[in-house]
C-alpha cells in the first residue's frame, strides 16, 4: 500500500468519523451482508451519504436503483424520499435480494423499497410494460457490461429534470486502458460516451478516492 493510500483511508476514516455518526440500521445491514457472504462492494458511509443528499437536493419521489447487493445505498437513498415516495431496486441473485430485504426491513423500510429479482434489462423492460410513473433519480451499480444500456433505459423510464448516477466509473483507472479486454470497462465508456453524444443527456465524471479505493461517479440530467 502506498503513502497515499494510507493518507486517503485516513482521511476518508476522518470524515466518516466527523460526518456519518454510528448508525445502528446500516452497521446491522453490513454485518448481516458480510454475514451472508455477499462481496464487500457496497458504497462507503460518505458515499451513502452523498447519494441520500443529491437525492433531497433532487426533491426525489421515486428512485430506481440498478444493483441492490445488500440495500445498503438502498437504505441510504431510501431514507431521502418524502412521505408517498418509493424505491425500486433491481437484483439478479436471489440471495443478494434475500439478504436485502431483511436489511431493508430492519431500516423500518419495507413499505417504501421494492426489491425485483431478476436480469435489470428484463425488470426494466417490464416496468416500462407496466407503465411506472417516472423516476426522479436513477442509480445504476450492477454489472458494468451493461452500463451503457442502462443509461438508456434511464432516459426511457425518467423524465426532463431526472438525474442518473453510475457508480464505479474508474475501477483503479480501469476504464482507460482500452486494450484490457473488460467488458466492464469497455461498457462504462460506451455510458460515457452515450451521455456525451446524446443532446437530452447532459453530465459529468468525477475520480474518487477514500475506503473504497479509486473509482468515481458519473452524474448525468435528463434535459429533454
Ligand atoms: N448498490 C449496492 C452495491 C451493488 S453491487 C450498494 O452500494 O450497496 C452489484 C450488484 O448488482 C450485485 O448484487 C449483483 O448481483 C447485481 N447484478 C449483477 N448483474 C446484474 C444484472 N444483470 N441485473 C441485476 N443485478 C445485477
Ligand atoms: C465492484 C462492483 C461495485 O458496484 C463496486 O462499487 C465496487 C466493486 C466489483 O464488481 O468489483
Ligand atoms: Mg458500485
Amino acid at each position: 500500500m502506498s503513502t497515499h493510500d494510507e493518507q486517503w483511508n485516513a482521511v476518508d476514516d476522518y470524515f466518516a468519523r466527523t460526518l456519518t455518526p454510528v448508525d445502528a440500521a446500516l452497521d446491522a445491514a453490513v454485518k448481516a451482508s458480510d454475514a451472508a457472504g455477499l462481496p464487500q462492494i457496497a458504497v462507503s458511509g460518505l458515499q451513502g451519504k452523498f447519494l441520500n443528499l443529491l437525492a433531497q437536493l433532487q426533491g426525489a419521489r421515486r428512485i430506481l436503483e440498478i444493483g441492490t447487493l445488500g440495500g445498503y445505498s438502498t437504505i441510504w437513498m431510501a431514507r431521502a424520499l418524502p412521505e408517498g415516495g418509493r424505491l425500486v431496486s433491481l437484483e439478479f441473485d436471489p440471495r443478494h435480494a434475500e439478504v436485502a430485504r431483511g436489511n431493508i426491513a430492519v431500516a423500518g423500510l419495507a413499505d417504501v423499497v421494492e426489491v425485483r429479482v431478476g436480469a435489470a434489462l428484463e425488470s426494466l423492460a417490464a416496468l416500462q410494460r407496466e407503465g411506472a410513473e417516472p423516476f426522479d433519480l436513477f442509480f445504476i451499480d450492477a454489472d458494468k457490461a451493461n452500463n451503457a444500456n442502462y443509461v438508456r433505459w434511464a432516459l426511457e423510464l425518467g423524465r426532463p429534470g431526472s438525474v442518473i448516477v453510475v457508480d464505479n466509473v474508474v475501477r483503479g483507472g480501469g476504464v482507460v486502458r482500452y486494450d484490457d479486454g473488460d467488458a466492464g470497462n469497455a461498457g462504462t465508456r460506451a455510458a460515457l460516451e452515450f451521455i456525451a453524444d446524446e443532446p437530452r443527456l447532459d453530465g459529468t465524471a468525477v475520480q474518487t478516492v477514500g475506503a473504497r479505493g479509486y473509482d468515481g461517479f458519473a452524474l448525468a440530467r435528463i434535459v429533454s
